[in-house]
């Protein structure tokens, strides 16, 4: 059986949707293909199940690409306000969490009925359980032959998302659809992902596991202020997912902890007020006990604080404050949140996402390379990359 539309739109999560969405209200027909169960995957377990689905502070420089000015015309179209103002319209309850990132109070399906609610209303089908099993060019548009019979459009739009988290589905189809129309790729790495820390490493601070401290992160320019978690198998937490989309094999991080205290003063204070205390026990005030007991052996700091120079104590904060670690790799795709890299943004159009080379042919979402902070920046992507390509159809 040929099913003939204006778009066909291959993935329905987050940009598919709202690509769909857009499209449909122009008086497209659409149609949308996914080979899940059910759209929206990633979008029911982000942000902890209650979707983390924009920040208000988004802006380019949140945004990591091989052109940093690609994004820009699709984020100034469609802003984290124009994304509010859809959920207050769907009376979704929500809340400013920190750093501007918005959450639903509820629940992440919220956001999906919404989105499905707003597919409905504009026309839009949604036919899942659908595997791709050849994409091709004809002289008016596109065939798209799947498991479930052909299906013809004048544009096609792929939103299949990137390569992190197999286990859910994720292919890496858009870019096996770039490289049979010829289209540039830059090379994909996980992003947003924990960091390894080899076996002699990782065993010296086991102790350290469960631990979450404030930290400042450090990668060249790059710094983020955000929680940092060890685990038993290395480093996570806001921070680390922040910087690991900065960081390449062989790199070292710098870790500040406590960046907002004065450590030094502390300590001075300390060795003042009781000399006969350890510096372990004075650290220990202000850091995880644990954590003030592995940094005073690491800096070799022993015995009485009345017994120790300022120079000592500056050792002391120094493993604290300036502490180098150099990571051994990463989870990998198996648990990033995101894929960096992807089809390379010189081959688009900013304003349609439309292929240059291949009339038609769209790309949108986090197939394409440009890739968010950790904190609502994703889905703005997907979303205002969605509407960008929807409204040029
Ligand atoms: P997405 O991956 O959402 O959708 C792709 C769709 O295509 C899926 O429905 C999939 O089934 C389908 N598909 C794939 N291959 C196919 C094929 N071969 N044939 C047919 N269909 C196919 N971001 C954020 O801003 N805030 C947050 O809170 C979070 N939280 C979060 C948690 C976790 C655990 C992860 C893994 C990720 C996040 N993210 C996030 C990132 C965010 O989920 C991501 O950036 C967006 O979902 C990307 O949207 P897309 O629509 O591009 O792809």
């Amino acid at each position: 059986m040929q099913r003939r539309s204006d778009v066909i739109v291959i993935g329905a999560g987050a940009a598919g949707m709202m690509c769909a969405i857009r499209a449909g209200q122009r008086g497209r027909s659409v149609v949308v293909l996914d080979h899940a169960k059910a759209p929206g995957d990633k979008i029911r377990i982000s942000g902890g199940g209650r979707c983390n689905f924009t920040n208000i502070h988004a802006s380019p420089k949140n945004f990591l690409s091989a052109n940093p000015h690609f994004m820009k015309s699709a984020l100034a179209r469609f802003t984290p306000s124009d994304f509010v103002a859809m959920v207050d319209r769907h009376r979704i309850a929500w809340h400013e969490k920190t750093l501007g990132q918005l959450f639903c109070d509820d629940s992440a399906k919220d956001i999906i009925r919404m989105l499905l609610d707003e597919m409905q209303a504009a026309g839009a089908r949604l036919e899942l359980r659908t595997e791709i099993v050849a994409v091709e060019k004809t002289e008016d548009g596109f065939r798209v032959s799947t498991s479930e019979g052909e299906y013809l459009a004048t544009s096609l739009v792929i939103a299949t998302g990137g390569k992190s988290i197999p286990k859910m589905g994720a292919t890496g189809f858009a870019y096996r659809i770039a490289e049979q129309f010829g289209l540039p790729m830059i090379e994909t790495r996980p992003g947003l992902v924990p960091l390894t820390l080899d076996p002699q490493l990782l065993e010296s601070v086991a102790p350290l596991s469960g631990i979450a401290a404030p930290a400042e992160l450090r990668h060249g320019k790059t710094a983020f202020r955000e929680a940092l978690l060890f685990t038993h198998r290395g480093l996570s937490g806001p921070a680390i997912l922040q910087i690991s989309s900065y960081w390449r094999e062989g790199d070292e991080i710098t870790v500040d902890i406590e960046p907002d205290v004065d450590l030094l003063a502390h300590l001075k204070t300390a060795k003042q007020a009781n000399g006969r205390q350890s510096a372990q026990t004075a650290l220990g005030e202000v850091l995880p006990k644990r954590l003030a007991q592995y940094l005073t052996e690491r800096a070799g700091v022993t015995g009485n604080m009345a017994d120790m120079s300022d120079k000592v104590l500056a050792r002391l904060v120094d493993a604290a404050q300036n502490w180098t670690i150099k990571p051994s790799g990463s989870e990998g795709y198996r648990t990033a949140e995101v894929t960096l890299g992807g089809i390379d943004t010189a081959a688009l159009d900013s304003r349609s996402m439309q292929a240059k080379t291949v009339p038609g042919l769209h790309f949108i979402g986090e197939c394409v390379d440009v890739t968010g902070w950790l904190g609502g920046y994703n889905f703005q992507w997907a979303w205002a990359s969605g509407v960008a390509a929807g409204d040029s159809l």
